[in-house]
């Protein structure tokens, strides 16, 4: 490989990839993945967590993988692979858990969600799931982790468990940085819009999967939650529009202060007409190009097989270096 950086980035196999998914990591993997060698993982060791339909969750495992792709990144200059075909990530999720305290791993906020929505379904892997994710991350020795805001609490908990493995063994492992955009780190639901955009919400009004078609993102921004003073700025208090304008200006590109001049004086109505435009013209190449891919099976596989034979080559590298600091016998 050249001197280029290295990034790692992965979204769980479930529910459906939301424009959330996308602001927040995908469109960030797709514009830096020039610059940098880059690995991006179907994190399908993650999404048991929860329990899955096996012959849905082989389906959506696909179908993530390909829209990965549909978005335009490449999987063959990249590596791009499914979590589960790469064993190293569960190894040295087992290692890093005897590094990583119950106090710390209590304190993430996402246990404490996920934990009172699935109260009858509060397993192990459900609390460890942030060591499993450094594990991700340190296996590749990875520079940089582009992610929405929601996971920076799990990557300074990754960062602090590299540090401490470090501070023991020596140089072992890269301490990673977050790469969290300015805009549309947190998206937040249509529908309540006071809380994040998110892949398994039951009200499907809620979200925007990149997979929807123009008719349906049109109704679903038409009801959009916003609130009755009828004014488009960007203030505490005026979350559906704040929102609706944090996506405009990541799609744009374009500053919040932009995106509220350009919009000065107009109604609730248009503005949310030409946000949802904004998305289906940014969406349409991905729903073209996925559709393309389903038609290719075998070149799909043939992309993630490739992937896990090079990410298995550079996992094992890393976990033969742990092996030795930590006094296992050589293979
Ligand atoms: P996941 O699958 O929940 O989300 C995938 C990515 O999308 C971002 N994201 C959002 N960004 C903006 N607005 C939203 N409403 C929104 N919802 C989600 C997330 O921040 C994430 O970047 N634990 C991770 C998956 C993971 C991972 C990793 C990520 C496992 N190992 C290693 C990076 C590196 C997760 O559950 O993301």
């Amino acid at each position: 490989m050249d001197d280029k950086k290295i990034i790692f980035s992965g979204i769980q196999p479930t529910g459906c990839i939301t424009l959330g998914n996308y602001l927040g990591a995908l469109k960030n993997w797709v514009n830096l993945q020039k610059d940098y060698n880059c690995i991006f993982s179907v994190v399908d060791l993650h999404s048991i967590t929860v329990r899955q339909d096996p012959t849905e969750l082989r389906k959506r495992c696909m179908s993530f993988l390909m829209q990965y792709l549909a978005c335009g990144i490449d999987g063959e200059e990249n590596i791009v692979y499914f979590q589960s075909h790469v064993s190293a990530h569960a190894e040295l999720s087992w290692i890093l858990n005897c590094y990583t305290y119950m106090g710390e791993l209590s304190r993430m906020t996402q246990f404490k969600d996920k934990s009172s929505k699935h109260a009858d379904n509060i397993n192990a892997g459900l609390f460890t799931y942030p060591v499993l994710m450094a594990a991700d991350i340190l296996l590749y020795q990875t520079d940089l982790v582009p992610v929405g805001i929601d996971q920076k609490q799990h990557l300074e908990l990754c960062c602090d468990i590299a540090k401490r493995f470090n501070g023991v063994y020596g140089d072992v492992f890269k301490i990673p940085q977050g790469y969290i955009p300015k805009e549309g780190a947190r998206v937040m639901s249509l529908q309540d819009p006071t809380s994040k955009m998110s892949k398994s919400d039951p009200n499907v009004n809620g979200f925007i999967s990149i997979l929807d078609d123009a008719d349906t993102i049109r109704r679903k921004f038409k009801r959009a939650v916003t609130d009755s003073d009828g004014e488009i700025a960007y203030r505490e208090g005026k979350d559906g529009i704040n929102n609706l304008l944090s996506i405009y200006s990541a799609i744009t590109n374009q500053t919040i202060d932009e995106s509220v001049n350009e919009f000065a004086g107009l109604g609730y109505g248009v503005f949310k007409e030409r946000v949802a435009e904004a998305v289906i013209e940014e969406l349409r190449p991905v729903r073209e190009k996925y559709d393309e891919l389903s038609k290719n099976k075998d070149y799909i596989k043939q992309i993630y097989t490739e992937g896990a034979k090079r990410a298995n080559y550079l996992a094992s590298k890393t976990l033969r270096k742990i092996h030795r600091k930590l006094g296992y016998v050589d293979r």
